[in-house]
């Protein structure tokens, strides 16, 4: 087994999702594992350059995991022809720039979603990416939830006959920080620092829509803002100028509609944080983040529209429960490693910057939906 060092720049990896998933469960994961053995006699083993803004908080984070390298210099750290991949997990706005700089500099990139504010940007990144030759991946962890490649498996296995309609559930309360804190970032609630639960969520639904089910080919959205005042990291009270729920209807290739409710301000009743309900002619699946339940057509009771008697089944037990029949790693992690063989083994991979630029897309026609209160054609969009 030869060992090969691949290092990569992580820029924001002080950040919830860059520390945790990427870094943490991701890269420092594949470490523990003796790294990522690519089938030919080569194992890859990553080395991370932790780069950001502030100093002491990548040392603390470095020291803590026994890690050799931190910059605050991204131009210094792109121009190190030392390093292979420069990845990225920043606030959405401070992204497309730092994108730009490192496939300029001829890096292959792997970056979070959305991959920019506008799709312009997210187009031009995707083809400045071919035109340079290097490799792109963009985060679709979602794919890659359990209860998701259940799912998957249904569809593939025609579990569904045909598909009539998606309904997918998603959200939690968020506090609003004064009398407990907020649990996400306050930067996710003020448009101008690039918040926004369809610029941070529809770019999600575009490749779990897609994937499962078919292109989306029409958006019809209301895009709203329920909790006009919020309260930040510091305790100060702030305007929430973006929104912080979505109300989507999609159209997709293939005939099928889905209709994705999307909030911050919903308290949870329901098994799990995320849930997308799935019938077809031949049977019927609801997938959460781990889980996945059918109800199969031979199998489905006749309920009776009675309001006159209370309800005397218990609708959830008519389910049945899909087997895991597998063992699912970390989505983030398995991601990853599939990012890196395409880098290092030229592995097929189709989650570029240009699938990336498709959830830039559906977020930004989402908006203008809901802006101009009509349903609007997605175009197929090309390099
Ligand atoms: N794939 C997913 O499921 C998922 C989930 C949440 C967030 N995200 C994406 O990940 C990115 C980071 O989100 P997060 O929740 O980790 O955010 P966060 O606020 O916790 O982290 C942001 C990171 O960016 C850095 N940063 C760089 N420039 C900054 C600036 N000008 N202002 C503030 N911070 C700056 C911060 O230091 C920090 O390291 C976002 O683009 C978001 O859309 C993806």
């Amino acid at each position: 087994m030869t060992r090969k060092t691949v290092r990569i720049a992580m820029n924001g990896v002080t950040g919830r999702m860059g520390y945790r998933q990427h870094l943490v469960r991701s890269i420092l994961a594949l470490r523990e594992q003796g790294g990522l053995d690519l089938g030919d006699g080569t194992v890859l083993w990553p080395e991370p350059v932790l780069l950001g803004r502030r100093e002491h908080a990548l040392r603390e984070i470095a020291e803590r995991h026994g890690l050799d390298h931190v910059s605050t210099d991204l131009d210094a750290v792109l121009a190190d022809p030392g390093i292979d991949i420069y990845f990225d997990s920043q606030v959405t706005s401070a992204r497309e720039e730092a994108l730009t700089k490192a496939i300029a500099a001829g890096k292959h990139v792997y970056t979070e979603k959305p991959t920019a504010t506008g799709l312009d940007g997210a187009l031009a990144l995707a083809r400045l990416a071919h035109d340079k030759g290097v490799k792109h991946g963009v985060v679709q962890d979602k794919i890659f939830l359990p209860g998701l490649l259940k799912l998957k498996r249904l569809v593939d296995g025609g579990f569904f006959g045909r598909i009539l309609s998606v309904r997918g559930e998603f959200g939690y309360w968020v506090f609003e920080g004064d009398w407990q804190p907020a649990q996400r970032p306050s930067w996710n609630y003020r448009a101008e620092d690039g918040g926004g639960i369809v610029v941070d969520m529809f770019p999600h639904w575009e490749y779990v829509l897609h994937e499962l089910f078919g292109r989306v080919r029409s958006v019809q959205a209301l895009a709203t803002t329920h909790i006009p005042q919020r309260w930040d990291e510091q305790g100060k009270p702030y305007d929430a100028t973006a929104d912080d729920a979505a109300y989507g209807v999609f159209e997709l290739e293939g005939g099928a509609i889905a209709q994705i409710n999307s909030s911050w301000a919903v308290r949870v009743h329901r098994d799990e944080l995320v849930e997308f309900q799935v019938d077809g002619t031949e049977g019927s699946a609801v997938a959460g983040l781990r889980r996945c339940r059918v109800q199969h057509r031979s199998a489905t009771p006749r309920p009776v529209w009675n309001p006159d008697v209370p309800a005397t089944e218990v609708f959830r037990d008519q389910w049945q429960e899909v087997p895991d029949n597998a063992e699912f790693d970390n989505g983030f992690k398995a991601q990853w490693e599939l990012f890196l063989r395409h880098v290092h083994a030229d592995a097929p991979y189709h989650r570029d910057l240009l699938a990336g630029a498709r959830g830039v897309q559906l977020a930004e026609l989402g908006l203008r939906s809901s802006a101009e209160g009509r349903r609007i054609d997605v175009p197929e969009i090309v390099l």
